[in-house]
């Protein structure tokens, strides 16, 4: 009998509870726009500040320091309006429950038989008001907050007339939230932040023009609601160069069943709980799935990748001659190598290895057919969320290594692999490892390859090339970046 209502009354008192707050919800809303938009007009008019003190306590999360904000009017009627809607959809749909529960409830009484209004539990309750009730509200609130930010068009025609008609890209854009993204935003009362700056500029990749549908689709979604289940569009704009993506401002769908990761000690070799991924735009459902003995995995890259036992013997225990041992590259530079970056197609293993010696790294990971990104992250290690169009968010000469596998091979164009290289060698610090592991091509392009590794004048402690079969290779690398102190 525990975890249930016994008795309908309190149930439908409840229920009347909550229709009242809703009802006063309604009332407060609706006075509180309308004298907003009173003083609103009124300001644009006369500049009045000030009037219907009694109003003030409403008003007050409404009102920035000093005066009025510019208000974007017509999304803060759009909003109320919303807003409205949503709420009495809501009142409806607890009216129509509660009358329901009080007929079964009389039925019960007569026949002295027990009905699902008695017998709902305290988990269908709590689901009920979560979704019925709680998220509404939610959902009504952050619209409601977000008409106290101006447009940033506003802002910028306020105080510089014409500013907006200098960027064609904001115009190029036909959806709402992609123009006000990218409108500079100016500071307040115009002063300098702390980058010595007086404006602020979001920014998108220049293909975002040429993905303009995509991008558009991917955009038009409901400020501070949640967001669509699409990160898989996000994923397809910024590999094709949509990158940074211009949306900001939902709220991200995590997995219904997460819990919380593994601690520490135990994270790092055990694939993480199926109930923290969200599987939904993947072949596979759950990790089980994505093992190397599954033909139907969804991802091609990274054999193994999924299968602890099997990557626990990398780096560690003996291999091929391609594969170097940790222990060996860290003895070249003892105690020196501290922290790193993987870019590699990986669930963190070689971050979770480095971390047994002491050293940080950050993986990189994009989620192409698998959840490569929640993997590494579940195992308590960094992934980097970065594609190749982007400059690698690192200073110069910060690196103490420079890790990649399974990544470059031989499809690279070689313009894009020298951009690649020379942002790796800025990042790097002068003494710095760069260790090639097993980079594939086919035997006829080696020379090419092998150019674009030597051009930089490393040091080379290791360089192993073997075959892989009759027409292709590996090619294995220590290499360490000279001084260049000019
Ligand atoms: C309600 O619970 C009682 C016992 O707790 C059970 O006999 C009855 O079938 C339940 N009714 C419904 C509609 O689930
Ligand atoms: C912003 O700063 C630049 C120089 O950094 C200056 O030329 C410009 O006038 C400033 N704009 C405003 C509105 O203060
Ligand atoms: C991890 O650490 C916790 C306490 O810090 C301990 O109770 C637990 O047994 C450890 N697990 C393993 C696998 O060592
Ligand atoms: C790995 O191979 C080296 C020689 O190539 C040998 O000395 C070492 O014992 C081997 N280690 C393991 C763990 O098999
Ligand atoms: C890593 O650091 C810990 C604590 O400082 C130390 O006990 C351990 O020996 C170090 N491990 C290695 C492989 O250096």
């Amino acid at each position: 009998m525990e975890g249930r209502f016994s008795t309908r009354w309190r149930f439908s008192r409840i229920m009347a509870m909550i229709q009242i707050i809703i009802g006063m919800f309604v009332i407060f809303i609706s006075v509180a726009s309308l004298h907003r938009f009173y003083n609103v007009s009124n300001l644009l008019h006369f500049s009045s500040i000030g009037a219907c003190h009694k109003f003030d306590a409403i008003t007050e999360g409404i009102l920035h320091e000093g005066g009025y904000a510019p208000f974007d009017l017509k999304a803060l009627s759009e909003q109320i309006d919303k807003v409205l809607s949503q709420l009495s959809e809501l009142q409806e749909k607890l009216e129509s429950t509660a009358i329901k529960l009080s007929k079964n409830a009389k039925k019960g009484k007569d026949k002295k038989v027990s009905t699902v209004g008695e017998n709902i539990t305290l988990a269908e309750f709590q689901r009920f008001l979560e979704d019925e009730v709680i998220r509404p509200l939610y959902d009504a609130h952050i619209s409601l907050r977000l008409t106290r930010i101006p447009r940033p068009e506003d802002a910028v025609l306020g105080a510089h007339s014409g500013a907006l008609t200098e960027d064609p890209l904001v115009n190029y854009f036909t959806i709402e939230e992609t123009r006000k993204y990218i409108t500079a935003k100016i500071n307040r009362d115009d002063v300098q932040n702390v980058y010595g700056l007086n404006k602020t500029y979001n920014t998108i990749g220049h293909t975002c023009v040429l993905m303009k549908e995509e991008l558009e689709k991917y955009m038009n979604y409901d400020v501070g609601s949640y967001c669509g289940d699409d990160w898989d569009l996000g994923q397809k704009l910024m590999l094709g160069g949509c990158d940074p993506l211009p949306r900001r401002r939902c709220l991200a769908r995590a997995s219904k069943l997460y819990q919380r990761p593994l601690p520490i000690n135990e994270s790092l070799w055990t694939i993480p709980d199926d109930g923290n991924v969200r599987w939904g735009k993947y072949k596979c459902h759950d990790f089980k799935c994505l093992s190397y003995r599954n033909p139907k995995r969804g991802y091609n890259k990274c054999v193994g990748c999924f299968d602890m036992e099997k990557e626990k013997l990398k780096w560690v225990s003996n291999g091929s001659l391609v594969d170097f041992m940790i222990k060996d590259v860290l003895n070249v530079k003892p105690g020196e190598i501290r922290i790193g970056l993987d870019v590699s197609v990986t669930t963190g293993t070689f971050a979770a290895r480095m971390r047994e010696f002491n050293v940080t790294i950050v993986s990189t990971a994009l989620n192409i057919g698998a959840p490569f990104s929640d993997t590494i992250a579940l195992r308590g290690l960094i992934p980097l969320y970065t594609t190749m169009s982007q400059r690698l968010p690192f200073f110069d000469n910060t690196m103490d290594l420079i890790h990649t596998s399974n990544f470059l091979d031989g499809w690279i164009e070689l313009q894009l692999m020298d951009f690649i290289l020379f942002d790796w060698d800025r990042i790097l610090r002068p003494g710095g490892l760069l260790w090639v592991d097993r980079f594939s091509c086919a035997r006829k392009d080696l020379d090419d390859y092998m150019y674009m590794f030597l051009q930089f004048r490393y040091k080379k402690h290791k360089w192993v090339v073997s075959f892989k079969s009759k027409t292709e290779v590996y090619l294995s690398a220590l290499l360490e970046k000279p001084p260049r102190s000019l």
